[in-house]
């Protein structure tokens, strides 16, 4: 379980918790937080569940795959903090993340 905070480009703020072996993109989507469509389900296929990691927790997670990245650079907006947050598989060690979803996704 980790709790995990969404940004909106508003600065609106919102905890929510997360069971592990969720992804961050599902958890996000079961608490209906705003900018994460998530169009293709978790496949990797849409990029609507871009978010921007928060830097002092993206060199903490494990680098983006290949697959991954590829797709970010077909995303709105990528930045360097760019991941797919339907890539992002909750443990324990992801309690506290911070994530901002873009502007684009709202
Ligand atoms: S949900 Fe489509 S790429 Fe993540």
């Amino acid at each position: 379980m980790a709790k995990i905070t969404f940004i909106d480009k508003d600065g609106n703020q919102k905890k929510i918790e997360i069971e592990n072996g969720l992804t961050v993109m599902e958890g996000a989507v079961q608490n209906n937080i705003t900018g994460i469509d998530a169009d293709c389900g978790g496949s990797m296929a849409c990029a609507t569940c871009h978010v921007y990691v928060q830097d002092e927790w993206f060199n903490k997670i494990e680098k983006a795959e290949d697959a991954e990245q590829d797709m970010i650079d077909m995303a709105h907006e990528p930045k360097k903090n760019s991941r797919l947050s339907c890539q992002l598989i909750v443990t324990d060690q992801l309690d506290g993340l911070v994530v901002t979803t873009p502007e684009k996704q709202s």
